[in-house]
């Protein structure tokens, strides 16, 4: 039978499943009879949740990937892991500066990397966390937020890290103090807060909420949208 031909072995804390081969990994645990309650989270690859490490028999060579994400393959052998520990500093955003001194203050471990590129190879969202902390050591705060804009917060650059750096935490603090202080403005933004502040469109709001259901789908279908 197809199906039964399409079943490859997987090992799940050492132990034998055969799975289909078209599920992701966490999909496979599940098949196998597991009830997941840590390790995931959105099944889409945002949360970071489901951070998985892994090695294929008779391959020396660690792979890393999300277990919502990841596609089983032969003979693969599984390690989950929902949570790895590292260092998260406790600030308040609104009391600090966006400059270098700051990320040293709050993480003065920064200054220990060893650029070693362990980090980036563990990454399973592709990210050059080498980059990101090399920027980190510049105090180079937009930098760091641009190169970690996608940072899931999986842990999986700190469980590796041998200089025992929380990358993503330093990571997040960088995209806070470049949200709050350095991103550019958008003025048109403000204007347009400004003009809601001072009821400019209250009459209009008044009016969509008084109208019934068919004649705001016919209201929505006949909008403009900008090209
Ligand atoms: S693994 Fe650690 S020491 Fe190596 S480059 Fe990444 S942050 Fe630096
Ligand atoms: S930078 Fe680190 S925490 Fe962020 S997604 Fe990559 S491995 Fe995960
Ligand atoms: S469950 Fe959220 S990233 Fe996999």
């Amino acid at each position: 039978m197809a199906e039964q031909n399409d079943q490859i072995p997987i090992y799940i804390m050492g132990k034998r499943y055969d799975v289909p081969s078209s599920l992701t990994i966490m999909k496979a645990m599940e098949y196998a009879g597991y009830t997941l309650i840590r390790g995931v989270g959105c099944r889409g690859g945002f949360c970071g949740a489901c951070s998985t490490v892994y090695r294929i028999q008779d391959d020396p060579k660690l792979y890393f990937g999300l277990a919502c994400q990841t596609v089983v393959k032969p003979n693969m052998y599984l390690g989950q892991i929902p949570f790895f520990p590292a260092k998260r500093a406790t600030y308040d955003i609104t009391e600090l500066q966006a400059q270098a001194t700051t990320l040293f203050q709050i993480y003065p471990e920064i200054l220990r990397c060893l650029g070693c590129g362990t980090c980036t190879k563990a990454c399973p969202q592709e990210l050059n966390v080498k980059n990101y902390m090399a920027a980190a050591m510049r105090g180079d705060i937009a930098m760091v937020a641009n190169l970690s804009f996608d940072c899931i917060m999986c842990g999986l650059c700190a469980a590796r890290c041998p200089a025992e750096e929380p990358q993503y935490n330093i990571a997040i603090l960088a995209r806070r103090l470049y949200g709050r202080y350095l991103a550019p403005r958008s003025e048109h933004l403000q204007q347009r807060v400004d003009e809601i502040q001072q009821g400019m469109f209250d009459q209009k709001l008044a009016e969509l909420k008084a109208t019934d259901e068919q004649s705001l789908i016919a209201l929505y279908k006949a909008r403009l949208i900008e090209e």
